[in-house]
């Protein structure tokens, strides 16, 4: 790999900025300098063997990026948006073609992934894998035994995505902490489906945050907003 095109994948600017910053002496490659935008790393599977420093780092190379979020209720699940606030933005230095797997809606919170691995994110949406996703839900009206039932049944909601027709969900699995609080594992991903699931008992969603996608959970010391990368343990939870 070129050491423009490391950089450039890592973050630190355009393809352009970067090679202005190589030329002027700012990178340094196996510890000397390196003015080389064109400059051939390298490679061994994912990694890269030279060591490459940027100011004053030592720059850690992987291909892929799994990033794991706290999002905050307030900002939408989109890389860019002309009038709201992304959680994308509160990424610093977001590696190129990251993308988001598995929205949230602007005022839910908890765990919202990014990867730019696009086969796994491809796996972990499609409808046929059937990945577990877990909320955590507060809402406006009693929660009870009927409604566990009509959970694992599936109740009918509007297909957005063909036009409101109706669809019935997949079997869910309803557990009631109080009155008020439950927790719902369902394995598809339709737009506002948490909360039309509830309408669907005419019960209404006040607080919603997602806690787990298929093996991998939130970790609860993230502070919202805040973000890290998946150990490699947590990895390979998410890819089973
Ligand atoms: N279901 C919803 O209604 N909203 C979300 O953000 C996620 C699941």
């Amino acid at each position: 790999m070129r050491l423009d095109k490391l950089l450039a994948n890592l973050g630190y600017g355009s393809r352009s900025d970067i090679k202005k910053m190589i030329k002027s002496g700012q990178v340094m490659v196996d510890g000397q300098v390196c003015k080389k935008p064109e400059f051939a790393l390298k490679e061994e599977g994912d990694r890269i063997l030279n060591q490459v420093i940027y100011a004053g780092n030592l720059l850690n190379y992987k291909k892929y990026s799994y990033l794991m979020m706290n999002k905050p209720a307030g900002v939408v699940s989109a890389l860019r948006d002309s009038k709201e606030k992304t959680a994308y933005s509160l990424i610093d230095n977001p590696v190129k073609d990251l993308g988001i797997v598995g929205r949230l809606d602007k005022d839910t919170r908890g765990l919202l992934l990014f990867t730019n691995d696009g086969n796994l994110a491809h796996k972990l949406l499609s409808p046929r894998k059937h990945v577990e996703k877990e909320y955590l839900f507060t809402c406006k009206n009693p929660l009870n035994q009927e409604d566990i039932r009509a959970y694992e049944e599936g109740v009918v909601i509007k297909d957005h995505a063909k036009g409101e027709v109706d669809y019935k969900t997949k079997p869910a699995k309803l557990t009631i902490l109080d009155d008020y609080t439950g927790r719902l594992v369902i394995t598809e991903g339709k737009y506002h489906q948490v909360k039309r699931m509830l309408a669907a008992r005419d019960n209404q969603v006040l607080s919603l945050k997602r806690i787990r996608m298929g093996g991998l959970f939130l970790d609860e010391s993230l502070k919202e907003g805040d973000y890290r990368e998946l150990s490699d343990e947590e990895l390979l939870l998410l890819q089973q």
